[in-house]
């Protein structure tokens, strides 16, 4: 490769060197020498390059020479290109570009593809004969022309089609190189020809699609093509339809978009429970849409290049925006232990019913069931605790809608009647002057009314639970009778409580299970204290006999502790009065200590009641 157009001059380059040297694509034929040696000529160069130059030698010869002949593709006096005269030296003709070296050698500078071709030398020894003539070739290389690649197939069809493309180059004696997105050809489906000129892809896809690049070298240079794209028709994938949603309500605008992957792109139809629709758009798009409308929505894409055609199918559904259901009973003011039904009335068909109960979901008791469509809430024997806000909601896919509040009121009682104060054996004391004030309390829905009786007689003036005397009288001890009507149960309950006046209070029923250690403690000093007041007592009647003397007066002595608390317990048994007894009431608020030794101002009551 080092050869200039100065060769010629480098002279005596060994015979072994040029051996070595010579090319395979050179050729000779090998005539004989007078001395039975083959002559050759053998380019310098085993090819020449556009714009150097080369020589070409003639091996094998040797002997008298009288002259030199090159001749260029055959020997014929219209191919000659030089003759040298070896006494003379001189060639003929002499201003050309060749140059023949008195050796014989055939000098080409400025070498030209033209120059690629068979050249021979012809040898006239001393004796004027021919004695040899001898045939060399070479090729000239210029830099390699851009190549282009060529597809048989414009537009293969994904997994049918077989496509090759060649690398198409103005020159000779190259090398084919491809590369697909810059990676060499691999797997089964990319096969090359022998002389990798041409690029077979066996059963295209859409990945195939490249580019593709060739690559041809030649001994001087290489060049490379444009990248080429394959136009694969594929498709149409399997469609998309947007948006998923499958549920609209009447009067909506229904929009549905398909969309199939597809080269080129596919052609839409739409089938609505498989009759095709007008609209043969990718999108369809019906307004106000109606019940009817619901069905199954087909798309069909379809690729007419490759013949193939793809569906995919929505099922929607459309339905009424629920409307606000009616809510009814058949009675909202019902009786406890009634029965009672409850009806939903949705305004459209198909609806879905829950019921609710104080704006929670209702759940079912076991006195509770719904009929089979849910529109019929039945209560059986309906407790109080079943009163309150009803309300029923229709839903559907669309949405949902609740009813107004129904109110149910559940009538009871009167029942559990009991007085405030509640004494224990349904008597209470009065002090002469002081305040009567009774309370009646009943369980009843609605509330009950009164009516209180005294002595079994009606007394009209006292209507409701409370029956009041400002300040009592002799007269005002008696039988006292509360009575509790319901006017929707029709039910009555009723109780009775003696009032006693008395001039001096005296403790009502105690109870000692509720008292503290310390009033226990207090308890038996009051008896020990009672003791000895009866003995007082007995001393006054049967030693004194001082006429006169009543219970009353021991008893006026006013208590300085006016808020003396008395004790009742709803627990104990009724009919205490058959057992006599002894209650000592103090200041539950004064500490034990205190009651040991009460100051003179303290009164400790007892009392003895005997039947
Ligand atoms: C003939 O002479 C030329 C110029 O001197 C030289 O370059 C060439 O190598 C010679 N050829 C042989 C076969 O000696
Ligand atoms: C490739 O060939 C084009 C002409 O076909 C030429 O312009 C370009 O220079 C060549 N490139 C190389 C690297 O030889
Ligand atoms: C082409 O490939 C597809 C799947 O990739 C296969 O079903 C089909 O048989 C192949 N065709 C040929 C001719 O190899
Ligand atoms: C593609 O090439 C494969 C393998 O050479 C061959 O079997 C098949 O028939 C070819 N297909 C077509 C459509 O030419
Ligand atoms: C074809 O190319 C491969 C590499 O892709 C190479 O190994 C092989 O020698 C090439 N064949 C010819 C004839 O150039
Ligand atoms: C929608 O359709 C209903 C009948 O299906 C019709 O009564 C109504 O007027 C329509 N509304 C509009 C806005 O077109
Ligand atoms: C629904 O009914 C209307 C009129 O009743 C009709 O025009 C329309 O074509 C029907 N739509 C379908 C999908 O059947
Ligand atoms: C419920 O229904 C009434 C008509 O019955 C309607 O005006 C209202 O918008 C609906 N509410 C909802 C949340 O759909
Ligand atoms: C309400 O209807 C239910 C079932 O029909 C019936 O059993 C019940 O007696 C009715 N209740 C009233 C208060 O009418
Ligand atoms: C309901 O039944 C209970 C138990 O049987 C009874 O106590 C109550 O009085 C009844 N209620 C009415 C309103 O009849
Ligand atoms: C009730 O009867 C008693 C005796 O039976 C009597 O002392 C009392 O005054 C009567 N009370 C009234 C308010 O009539
Ligand atoms: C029950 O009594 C109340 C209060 O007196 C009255 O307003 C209501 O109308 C009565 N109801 C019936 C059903 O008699």
């Amino acid at each position: 490769m080092e050869r200039t157009s100065e060769a010629p001059h480098s002279g005596g380059s060994p015979w072994k060197e040029l051996l070595i040297t010579a090319s395979i694509l050179s050729c000779w034929i090998q005539p004989m020498s007078a001395q039975g040696a083959a002559v050759t000529v053998v380019p310098s160069l085993s090819y020449g390059t556009v714009g150097g130059s080369i020589i070409l030698d003639i091996q094998g010869f040797s002997g008298e020479v009288l002259s030199y002949s090159w001749y260029r593709k055959s020997v014929d006096n219209s191919n000659l290109i030089a003759a040298y005269s070896v006494s003379s030296g001189v060639q003929t003709p002499a201003d050309i570009r060749e140059k023949i070296f008195s050796n014989g050698s055939l000098l080409i500078p400025d070498l030209t593809l033209n120059d690629s071709d068979v050249y021979y030398a012809q040898i006239v020894n001393s004796g004027g004969l021919i004695a040899a003539t001898a045939r060399g070739q070479f090729t000239v290389y210029g830099p390699p022309p851009k190549p282009t690649i060529i597809s048989t197939n414009m537009a293969p069809v994904e997994n049918k089609d077989n496509v090759s493309l060649t690398c198409q180059a103005e020159s000779q004696n190259i090398t084919y190189l491809w590369f697909i997105n810059q990676n060499p050809p691999a797997g089964d489906r990319m096969v090359l020809s022998p002389d990798n000129k041409t690029l077979t892809i066996i059963n295209v896809t859409r990945e195939d699609q490249g580019p593709y690049v060739c690559e041809i070298q030649n001994p001087v240079s290489v060049n490379r093509s444009d990248p080429f794209t394959l136009n694969i028709t594929y498709g149409p994938d399997p469609p998309m339809i947007l948006p998923t949603d499958p549920h609209y309500p009447v009067g909506a605008t229904l929009e549905l978009s398909c969309s199939a992957v597809s080269n080129p792109p596919a052609q839409y139809t739409w089938l609505i429970n498989g009759t095709q629709m007008v609209s043969t758009t990718q999108n369809v798009s019906i307004p106000n849409v109606s019940l009817n409308y619901t069905g199954t929505y087909t798309c069909n894409a379809s690729n007419s290049v490759t013949g193939l055609s793809s569906t995919t199918d929505i099922s929607i559904t459309i339905s009424e925006t629920p409307a606000k259901p009616n809510i009814s009973a058949n009675s909202t003011n019902i009786l406890e232990n009634g029965t009672l039904a409850i009806t939903c009335s949705p305004e459209n068909e198909g609806m879905n019913i829950l019921w609710f109960f104080n704006n929670q979901p209702l759940s079912l008791s076991e006195r509770m069931n719904t009929s089979e469509d849910n529109q019929t809430l039945t209560i059986k024997s309906v407790k109080r605790e079943d009163a309150g806000s009803y309300q029923c909601e229709v839903w559907n896919l669309i949405g949902a809608n609740r009813s107004d509040p129904l109110t149910l009121t559940v009538s009871y009682g009167p029942e559990h009647i009991m007085f405030v104060p509640n004494p224990e054996n349904g008597e209470i004391e009065v002090k002469f002057k002081d305040p009567l004030n009774l309370m009646c309390q009943v369980g009843s829905y609605p509330p009950a009314l009164y009516e209180w009786q005294v002595n079994g007689t009606v007394n009209s003036n006292f209507s409701s639970n409370t029956y009041v005397i400002k300040s009592v009288s002799w007269e005002d001890s008696g039988n006292y009778t509360c009575l509790a009507k319901n006017n929707v149960t029709n039910l009555s309950i009723s109780r009775d409580i003696t009032v006693k006046v008395v001039a001096e209070k005296s403790t009502g029923g105690g109870n000692g299970s509720s008292l503290s250690g310390g009033a226990i403690a207090g308890i038996v000093i009051g008896v020990l204290a009672g003791v000895a007041l009866i003995g007082a007592l007995i001393y006054f009647l049967f030693f004194r006999k001082t006429g006169g003397a009543s219970e009353h007066h021991l008893t006026e002595h006013k208590s300085s502790a006016p808020n003396h608390s008395r004790t009742f317990s709803d627990s104990s048994p009724k009919g205490t009065d058959e057992v006599p007894y002894t209650t000592v009431n103090f200041n539950a608020q004064k500490p034990p200590a205190k009651a040991q030794s009460p100051p003179p101002t303290e009164t400790v009551y007892s009392e003895i009641k005997k039947k």
